[in-house]
């Protein structure tokens, strides 16, 4: 296992005003930001990025959804990072999610989750690249 995973704040938290409150919770847990940047996303770039689902009923809204505005995108380190972060986020369901995780305290429904975790190690290394050049992680 590597030591680093890739998140997003996604659309709706930013909105709501929660960049800060979520930076907090992953400096609190342990984890190092080694990239970040303030961006949007393009339709193309999100299809992309979730190119998995695109079979999925809910493709399109999810695609709406990231594109609609701003995002904070960054890659964590820490040791076990893809499961700890998973952990700290909490279940993409918010009502399933546990108490004091990033969605239990801060997504609004299942599709509006507040945060991005990835879930294996390989798609850690995939996801970062999507969105760093080398040169834009220290
Ligand atoms: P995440 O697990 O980060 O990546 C896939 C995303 O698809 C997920 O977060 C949600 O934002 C979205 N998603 C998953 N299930 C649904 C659903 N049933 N309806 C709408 N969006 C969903």
């Amino acid at each position: 296992t590597t030591n680093r995973t890739f998140t997003m704040i996604k659309p709706d938290a930013v909105e709501n005003g929660h960049i800060g409150g979520i930076l907090d919770k992953i400096t609190s847990a342990g984890f190092k930001i080694v990239a970040m940047k303030y961006t949007q996303l393009s339709k193309r770039d999100a299809q992309e990025f979730y190119a998995v689902h695109s079979e999925r009923p809910f493709y399109g809204e999810l695609v709406d959804f990231m594109t609609r505005g701003p995002i904070v995108s960054a890659i964590l380190e820490k040791d076990n990072a893809v499961e700890d972060f998973r952990a700290l986020i909490g279940a993409t369901n918010p009502t399933e999610a546990a108490e004091g995780t990033i969605r239990k305290l801060y997504a609004t429904s299942i599709g509006e989750n507040a945060v991005h975790g990835s879930d294996s190690d390989e798609n850690a290394a995939i996801e970062g690249a999507f969105h760093f050049a080398g040169r834009e992680i220290y």
